[in-house]
């Protein structure tokens, strides 16, 4: 196995605890500064990734390849980002893969985008759409960053006037107003396609599933991901004192044909799967 070596013009995070971590692009001749010294640039360079580096100070840091978490969390933002943690939620019950077609709204800063881009691979497409060109120009600066950009398509547009795209796998919303989007999401999407909100507050995802279930959507669910950090110290392992209380709350469900369908099977498939997992619990615990 040959080891990957940090060449001119590539990203770089360097490493030196958990809360100070910095991506860098590698410009020959230049130096980065920290509050232990600076680091001359050329120094990194035709180094292994993982290899230490010295500041000017003789403090060590350690030089990583960026991986797709590191692109998100260190992208130029000018919005709320979607977080890794939700990130992951949102991939999974997204059901895509290499190849996939998905489209997303809005774009912010892309953070959502390059995660998406990174899953659908090269045979795939993420359709993005954002109505403010200045977040669109910011966001295509993170996906070239990460290398992304050639899995994606930008759009520019007001996606509650409706969707271009058709036959698409998953679509994937995070704005303020997803219910508007939600009949334009069944035109757009295959049968059996998926559906996936993103909305921090309460409100927002009443609304969304009232939409869903109007517009032909079954499957439906809303979870929210809280996450803890764990100090782990020999004799002091527990929870992280702090914690990030509150992101988002995630709803995602299921397009079905409705001609074949009756209009009660729609709406009550949430509730009859709610019963079932009750049976199940009281069961579980009559056993
Ligand atoms: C919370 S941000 C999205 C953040 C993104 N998921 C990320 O991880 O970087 C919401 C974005 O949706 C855009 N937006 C809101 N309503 C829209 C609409 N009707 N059509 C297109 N974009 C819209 C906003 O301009 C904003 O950039």
């Amino acid at each position: 196995m040959t080891n990957e070596l940090i060449a001119d013009g590539d990203y770089v995070l360097i490493y030196l605890d958990a809360r100070r971590t910095y991506m860098i692009k590698v410009q020959a001749g230049q130096t980065f500064h920290t509050h232990k010294g600076y680091l001359k640039m050329d120094d990194l360079i035709d180094k292994e990734y993982g290899e230490p580096i010295k500041s000017s100070l003789g403090v060590t840091f350690a030089t990583l390849k960026p991986k797709l978490t590191d692109y998100m969390m260190k992208s130029g933002r000018n919005t709320q980002i979607v977080y890794p943690k939700d990130a992951a939620l949102i991939v999974m019950f997204s059901g895509i893969g290499p190849g996939s077609r998905v489209f997303e709204s809005g774009t912010g800063t892309g953070a959502l985008t390059s995660a998406l881009a990174h899953y659908v691979g090269s045979t795939g497409k993420v359709y993005t759409y954002e109505f403010r060109p200045e977040f669109q120009k910011n966001a295509a600066k993170n996906l070239q960053r990460s290398k992304l950009i050639d899995n994606v398509e930008m759009k520019s547009g007001d996606v509650t006037m409706g969707i271009n795209e058709k036959d698409l796998d998953a679509v994937i919303l995070d704005l303020a107003v997803p219910w508007l989007v939600i009949p334009h999401a069944y035109e757009a999407l295959k049968p059996s396609g998926v559906l996936v909100s993103f909305s921090p507050t309460i409100d927002q995802v009443v609304r969304t599933t009232e939409a869903l279930r109007e517009a032909g959507f079954v499957f439906i669910e809303t979870v929210e991901c809280l996450m803890r950090t764990m100090q782990v110290e020999r004799g002091k392992t527990r929870p992280n004192t702090m914690m990030t209380g509150h992101t988002g709350y995630i709803t995602h469900a299921r397009k079905i044909i409705k001609q074949y369908c009756s209009e009660p099977l729609v709406a009550e498939a949430v509730n009859e799967d709610l019963v079932e997992e009750q049976e199940k619990i009281e069961e579980i615990s009559e056993e």
